[in-house]
């Protein structure tokens, strides 16, 4: 059985009026390290350009009509705002009704080093950060990735990850899964699981304990999202696929949406700008 998914990525309502305020050293600096940071002309307020952006990708799945779409994380830039919360649930239930959203934890929404705190807030809000569900004969497991990234101040939650990730996935492959796919808003590695890391990624050694439970189980692909700007990867069967921004683009590629296809033989996938998506799926 073959079918398509929608993946997204950072929508994350406030980020530009933040950019806007970047002063010119600010701007020089991200662009020094390989940042698309462009200075604003004026300081923007409010979250129109989020909203122009995310409402886009919305009505391109609603066209596109996946087996269900994935936001992988940032879904805002500020998680004590409450109006960046309430648009992007606007926007988001423009969504028709019939097709699954599925939403994925990033720094944004729970902190850096997320909290027991920070932690509550977000289920409160979007239910469990650490989740799976099937689709077709496919298994796609869901983890919070901030907690892998600094779990300092939550230690415990990054053993209750790595012990879910181990049931769960170890039942998809009991069952017969034929392709299992994790979704996380930091990206494992940048280049090959055995780097030493940038600060994009989760750190080294946690991503060697989540790659080791993947490769155990026989996971066929990782998406994720936090760099705003699209980077693929492989190593030894397991594709690593780095989607850009739905929000504020930080590479070449323009604001856009990944169109993945799940087919028995292989997973496939390809990124549009929100402003060039196909009108149905390719
Ligand atoms: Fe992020």
């Amino acid at each position: 059985m073959s079918f398509h998914f929608v993946q997204m990525a950072d929508p994350q309502f406030g980020m530009f009026a933040s950019v806007s305020r970047y002063t010119d050293e600010d701007v020089a600096k991200r662009r020094a390290r390989g940042l698309n940071v462009r200075k604003a002309p004026a300081p923007i307020t409010g979250f129109a350009d989020e909203t122009r952006l995310y409402t886009a990708a919305i009505e391109s799945v609603n066209r596109l009509r996946p087996a269900f779409a994935v936001v992988c994380g940032d879904m805002v830039h500020d998680a004590s705002d409450q109006s960046q919360i309430e648009e992007l649930f606007r926007v988001s239930a423009l969504l028709d009704d019939d097709i699954p959203l599925h939403f994925v934890s990033g720094n944004h929404d729970v902190g850096e080093a997320p909290t027991s705190e920070s932690l509550a807030i977000y289920r409160e809000r979007f239910g469990s950060d650490s989740y799976s569900f099937d689709c077709g004969d496919c298994h796609f497991a869901v983890i919070n990735s901030s907690v892998a990234f600094d779990p300092v101040n939550v230690p415990l939650e990054w053993r209750r990850l790595t012990q879910f990730l181990i049931d769960d996935l170890s039942a998809a492959r009991r069952r017969g899964a034929q392709h299992i796919v994790l979704f996380t808003h930091h990206p494992l590695f940048e280049r090959s699981a055995d780097e030493i890391g940038s600060g994009w990624c989760v750190p080294a050694e946690r991503r060697d304990e989540i790659v080791s439970i993947l490769r155990d189980y026989g996971a066929s692909a990782v998406f994720a999202g936090h760099m705003h700007m699209n980077q693929y990867a492989e190593d030894a069967g397991l594709m690593m696929v780095t989607t850009g921004a739905v929000g504020y683009p930080l590479g070449e590629d323009p604001s856009g949406i990944r169109v993945v296809s799940m087919r028995e033989d292989a997973i496939t996938h390809r990124y549009y700008g929100v402003d060039s998506t196909p009108e149905a799926m390719p």
